[in-house]
């Protein structure tokens, strides 16, 4: 009796030791809150890792002597690495535009980002929204790189907006920059194209298509327009709202791919329609994305979809 009741006890100890080990794996940054004064949305819009990568910032980015140039602007730019990213290039010097879905977001973002040369609002899954957005930007004149970045996993059809019909619209509307950075993730290597799918009125579009649908886009806008560097990149699973603070893959490695091929310094940095993980072409991707008529097909459903053609098309 006594002996079962040692095995039980064994059993118990291992099962909660093995919890344990499970749980400590994962260290929550130690965000010291009182420091934020309200900024950055601990807990809220950001992860502490995108707090305490915020603040990492904040200390050690110094300006560049001369001032660059350089004009960016980046979607989704509230939160997450589109927010680190604008975060690391103001602090370094360049002349940032950030975005938010809505005033609201607006408010937050000029709190956080101070330094950003302007918002741009636009709610993503509104396409109204979005045409307007799109005259906005305008509005305030060429940029030299956009990123588009915004991103969301949420379900119904406003995925496929956000995801794949927004940068679409955007891209078609606004003045061509120098550079454009499009956000994918490597859950497109699991996709399949469908795109009668995508032309019927109810489209049942998953996450992992629209990052497909991007890709493919960027290839498009790559092949047609030989004039824009044109690159897509995977930021990685990371620690974000989206990918939670158990994201197994370095965030400071994922948003400065996108401050990188932003500043286009390096040589290999200056080249167009590849793909980039970590600030390096990742050779892994869906081959489909490289097949021009399913390259043409998707600028054919998005025109049919949105009724604005692809300019140069
Ligand atoms: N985190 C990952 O592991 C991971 C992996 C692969 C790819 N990605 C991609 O990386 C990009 C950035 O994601 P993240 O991880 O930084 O996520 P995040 O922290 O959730 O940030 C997403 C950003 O997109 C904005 N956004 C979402 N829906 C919008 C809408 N309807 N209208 C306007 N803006 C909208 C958000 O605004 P609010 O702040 O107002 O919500 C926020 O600024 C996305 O394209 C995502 O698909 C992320």
């Amino acid at each position: 009796m006594k002996a079962k009741g040692n095995i039980l006890q064994n059993v118990l100890l291992v099962g909660v030791m093995a919890l344990f080990m499970l749980l400590s794996r994962h260290t929550t940054p130690d965000v010291n809150a009182q420091n934020l004064n309200g900024k950055y949305g601990l807990n809220n819009y950001n992860t502490p890792e995108v707090v305490e990568e915020l603040q990492y910032i904040e200390k050690n980015i110094k300006p560049l002597l001369p001032k660059p140039e350089t004009r960016i602007l980046i979607t989704g730019s509230t939160a997450g690495i589109g927010q680190l990213a604008a975060k690391t290039l103001i602090a370094k010097g360049y002349k940032v535009v950030v975005h938010a879905r809505n005033q609201k977001r607006a408010e937050d973002v000029k709190r956080d980002l101070p330094e950003a040369e302007a918002v741009v609002i636009g709610d993503l899954s509104d396409l109204n929204q979005v045409k307007r957005l799109a005259e906005d930007i305008n509005a305030l004149g060429k940029f030299d790189v956009i990123i588009h970045n915004a991103g969301t996993s949420s379900g119904g059809d406003t995925v496929f907006k956000v995801n794949s019909l927004a940068p679409y619209i955007l891209t078609s509307l606004v003045h061509k920059p120098k550079r454009l950075i499009y956000v994918s993730s490597d859950l497109h290597k699991g996709a399949r194209l469908n795109l009668e799918n995508m032309q019927s009125s109810a489209p049942n579009i998953g996450y992992a298509e629209t990052k497909l649908h991007i890709f493919l886009f960027a290839k498009a806008v790559a092949r047609k327009w030989r004039d824009v560097k044109v690159n897509t990149i995977t930021p990685g699973w990371v620690s974000t709202k989206m990918g939670g603070s158990n994201a197994p893959d370095n965030l400071r490695l994922g948003y400065s791919t996108l401050v990188w091929l932003a500043e286009g310094k390096d040589k290999a940095a200056q080249t167009t329609g590849q793909y980039f993980f970590q600030s390096r072409i990742e050779p892994n991707y869906n081959k489909i994305v490289d097949d021009i008529a399913s390259q043409d097909a998707l600028l054919n459903a998005y025109f049919k979809v949105t009724d604005i053609p692809f300019p140069g098309n």
